[in-house]
């Protein structure tokens, strides 16, 4: 209560005042001992008054104390603002205070992990929670909402819609200037390129408008162009077709509005002119974003890890057009900076590993059927069928055969002559052939094969004897002479994922 004492008499001080000069005076006129009653009566209601109006005192000194609490808060809160609508550059205590907790990237985020959280300012940060650049102060729209207050643009915001504040958002005069573009003026935003730049990659769309009311004066007229924009790059484009009404020079005020959507956003400059004397104001809108951009299922390259949430530079297994590959991320690069992406090499991918040996242990004589074998040496993946002697190929990819037999001549005959096909789907892709005359008794010779084939899965790999003459067979033991070998060497993805 210092303020009350010091700076104006107390309020109640001259009620008492003359409260008690009356009953004095009225005293003067009484008899002396009903004058010593009232005045006792006297001083007791003026002790009651004291402790009421003390108490009184104490009540309110609590409440001004209160008010100035709240004042400071609100003072502190207003401060805060203040520099959240800084640019991001001057924003640097504010984000060292929040940077490390914005972990979520977009509006869109945040309202799927928690629907329930209202509209207002977020921190998110697009390129990535401790790469890149400090989280950004921006809006969130977590209700859908129709904005149709402009028949030009029906807008409806979705929940989870990421708004990028700046610092030209309310409605701003274009002046008098004459030449074309003269006015201009640089739009500022609460977030860096960088940032916004990532939160376009990551929305499914994003779009800003402009708003311009025009009265007399045109954006272009007879073939000069007066007013236009500049683009992220800082390009320059003209306003839509339908703006022209202001083109008309009427002397009614009107509103036009104009949208873009993507790439080219956010608009950072914009230029008008009032070359006839008219008036003209401008709103640029907050660039708005919206959705989640869609990303496969599987990852191709760095860019789709990067979306799906991915931030630690690293190693990763991306699929390519045939096969698995690896590369380098580096996500501390902007997705078209480079380095962003380093390509290693291929990933050796096996979904069915497929090796086999197999071998015969008996003597074969029967042409054009697939040559069976009956010892398994290794058949991991079992794609060999040992009884019908019938590869097949359980994935896409590479493969390679090879075939090693022994040709021998029948007893008393004097040539060896024999010949081995591999076929591939019943039609036949190589040959092995062994032909000696004029031979000794017990000749026997080798037969070799070796084969790489690009197959389809289900596609039938096998051996078969394609001519013996009279003279020749597969001879076989327990010893094992006749060889089968084949396995994958790459594995091809894209028909399996
Ligand atoms: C991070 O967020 C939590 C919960 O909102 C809060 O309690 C904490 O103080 C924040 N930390 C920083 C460094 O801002
Ligand atoms: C487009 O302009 C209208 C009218 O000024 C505004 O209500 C709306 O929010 C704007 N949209 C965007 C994306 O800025
Ligand atoms: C050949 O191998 C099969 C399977 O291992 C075996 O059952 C059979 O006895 C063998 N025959 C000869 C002649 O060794």
């Amino acid at each position: 209560m210092r303020f009350m004492d010091e700076r104006m008499p107390h309020p109640f001080s001259g009620t008492i005042q003359s409260f008690l000069l009356i009953l004095a005076l009225s005293a003067c006129f009484t008899a002396a001992s009903d004058w010593q009653a009232k005045v006792e009566q006297l001083e007791r209601n003026y002790v009651k008054m004291k402790e009421h109006f003390e108490s009184k005192i104490v009540d309110l000194e609590t409440k001004v104390s209160r008010l100035e609490a709240k004042v400071k808060k609100q003072d502190s809160i207003v401060a805060v603002l203040k520099k959240g609508h800084k640019p991001f550059t001057d924003n640097v205590d504010i984000n060292r205070h929040r940077r490390h907790n914005a972990t979520l990237r977009t509006c869109h985020e945040i309202h799927a992990a928690n629907p329930s959280y209202a509209s207002g300012m977020y921190w998110i940060d697009p390129d990535g929670q401790g790469i890149g650049d400090p989280p950004i102060h921006v809006h969130c729209d977590m209700v859908a909402k129709k904005n149709s207050r402009m028949k030009v643009i029906a807008e409806e915001i979705q929940p989870g819609t990421t708004s990028i504040l700046h610092d030209s958002e309310s409605e701003m005069d274009i002046g008098h200037c004459v030449e074309p573009g003269c006015y201009s003026r640089p739009i500022k935003y609460y977030a860096s390129e960088r940032q916004m730049a990532a939160l376009i990659q990551l929305s499914n769309s994003c779009a800003q408008n402009i708003t311009y009311n025009c009265r007399n004066s045109p954006l272009n007229y007879d073939g000069i162009t007066y007013a236009w924009w500049n683009d992220k790059d800082g390009e320059r484009h003209q306003f839509a077709d339908w703006l022209t009404s202001c083109d008309q020079l009427s002397g009614k005020k009107h509103a036009v509005n104009d949208g873009v959507k993507d790439g080219r956003l956010p608009f950072t400059r914009v230029h008008f002119s009032n070359p006839f004397k008219g008036s003209g104001q401008h709103i640029v809108g907050r660039m708005r974003c919206s959705g989640k951009a869609k990303v496969e299922a599987m990852p191709t390259s760095c860019q789709d890890l990067w979306r799906m949430g991915h931030t630690l530079n690293a190693i990763y297994s991306v699929r390519g057009a045939k096969r698995m590959e690896n590369v380098f991320c580096q996500f501390d690069k902007r997705p078209n900076e480079q380095g962003f992406q380093k390509w290693i090499g291929y990933v050796d991918v096996k979904s069915r590993p497929t090796y086999f040996h197999v071998q015969k242990n008996r003597t074969f004589y029967s042409e054009n059927v697939a040559i069976p074998f009956e010892v398994e040496k290794v058949n991991v993946g079992n794609a060999m069928d040992l009884k019908t002697g019938i590869f097949t190929a359980p994935r896409d990819g590479l493969y390679f055969f090879s075939f090693t037999g022994l040709a021998s001549a029948k007893p008393s005959k004097g040539t060896v002559f024999a010949a081995v096909g591999l076929f591939l789907n019943a039609v036949q892709v190589g040959e092995a052939w062994v032909h000696e005359a004029d031979i000794s008794v017990n000749h026997d010779s080798p037969l070799t094969l070796q084969s790489t084939l690009t197959l389809k899965a289900q596609d039938r790999v096998w051996l078969q004897i394609t001519s013996l003459g009279d003279t020749g067979f597969l001879y076989d033991d327990a010893n094992g002479y006749n060889h089968f070998n084949g396995f994958m060497l790459d594995e091809e993805i894209t028909r399996s994922l």
